[in-house]
């Protein structure tokens, strides 16, 4: 067998059966496809970890996600919302502590209010770091429109996740209806990219109902529709939601976080110059998960820096880490991980997606 997985290697391009393959490897083999996911990283966009600083400045959501706990029916947790000030105060600790990147994350909502404050903290947060900061946003699904308002105020890198790119499993983990739709999800993706964002996607590991073919899909997807930043990390069951019920069926945290990791290295190999981030959910299940993963392929952290009495409020899952810890702990605690990981912080440098800029010449 492990013959099979070197010879699938060699292979310039990945079939679906080569994909299902490399996820099933063993213990053995995957050391194989993990080596081979460094090497390319190596060459293609360099040993090198780059910083965005993550606000989750708002846990006020529209939407109803299965897996999700901070989605609006949950009634047991206390909502917030950031004051700009404090945003902005944030944005301006990423800066003084060169990490060259923000994003902006928060529950969905699509109100006027919403889309012009946003616009503002844009040009706000451009203006107090001397046009320098970079932005990344995270704020759902929106229209043409917005998208483009938002562009054109300062942001120029959009995270929005697919989850699945299985429209069955999408509506297995979502409910159907007018505010939970997979074609507008999708369509919103090509809106992001129209409006001349980096677009970056991504999706869920372990997720109830998905199979090692739904996975070896969503590879595909990312291929095919030609992403420049991915993030995906473990499913993580939380009480307050309704997947919550199926968590016997699910597979043990050990073995989404493998699988994760294989999604990751897998993806390196397919997709050399594309950025990839190493997901706060792999901490959750392994205290040095995020730096496993930058040894098998990623190569962007989002250390939170939201203020710290927040943090608690934003548990979209279980477990999730550095809750307690301020922004100012996270930054040394981070450095030492990444350089004992053997990688080169990318202070003060964007680190845009390679793939992006490529795909601009191209
Ligand atoms: N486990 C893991 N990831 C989750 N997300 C939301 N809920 C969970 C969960 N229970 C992820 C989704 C979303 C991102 C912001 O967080 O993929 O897009
Ligand atoms: Fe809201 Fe995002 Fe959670 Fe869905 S995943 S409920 S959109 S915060
Ligand atoms: Fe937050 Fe280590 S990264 S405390």
């Amino acid at each position: 067998m492990q013959k099979n997985i070197s010879k699938i290697l060699e292979n310039e391009t990945f079939s679906k059966t080569d994909i299902i393959n490399l996820l099933k490897a063993d213990e053995n083999e995957r050391q194989l496809i993990f080596k081979k996911a460094h090497e390319i990283k190596e060459k293609h966009v360099g040993l090198k970890t780059y910083y965005r600083g993550l606000v989750e400045f708002s846990n006020i959501c529209y939407k109803n996600c299965f897996y999700c706990g901070i989605r609006a029916a949950n009634k047991n947790i206390v909502r917030y919302d950031i004051d700009d000030k404090e945003i902005l105060e944030a944005v301006e600790f990423a800066y003084k502590n060169k990490y060259a990147s923000v994003v902006f994350q928060s529950g969905e909502r699509d109100d006027d209010e919403f889309i012009e404050r946003i616009e503002n903290l844009l040009k706000k947060s451009k203006q107090i770091t001397n046009n320098e900061i970079g932005i990344t946003i995270s704020l759902g699904e929106q229209t043409y429109e917005t998208y483009k308002k938002w562009f054109d105020a300062g942001a120029h890198r959009y995270l929005l996740r697919i989850e699945t790119s299985n429209k069955d499993l999408f509506y297995k983990i979502h409910p159907k209806n007018e505010k939970h739709n997979f074609e507008k999800r999708l369509k919103a993706l090509k809106d992001i990219k129209k409006a001349g964002y980096q677009t970056g996607t991504g999706v869920m590991i372990g997720l109830p109902f998905q199979t090692i073919e739904n996975l070896a899909d969503d590879l595909l997807f990312f291929k095919e529709n030609d992403i420049d930043m991915i993030g995906m990390g473990p499913f993580i069951e939380h009480t307050e939601t309704p997947l919550y019920q199926y968590r016997k069926n699910l597979l043990p945290l050990n073995e989404r976080f493998i699988l994760s990791l294989k999604m990751i290295a897998i993806l390196r190999i397919m997709m050399k110059d594309i950025n990839i981030a190493a997901a706060t959910a792999l901490q959750a299940i392994d205290a040095l998960g995020r730096e496993k993963a930058l040894k098998v392929g990623a190569n962007i952290i989002m250390p939170n820096i939201t203020p710290t009495q927040n943090r608690t409020n934003y548990q979209l899952y279980e477990n999730k880490p550095c809750i307690d810890e301020g922004a100012d702990d996270c930054t040394s605690c981070l450095e030492a991980r990444i350089v004992i990981g053997g990688d080169e912080l990318g202070y003060n440098e964007w680190g845009d997606s390679p793939h992006f800029s490529n795909r601009k010449k191209a």
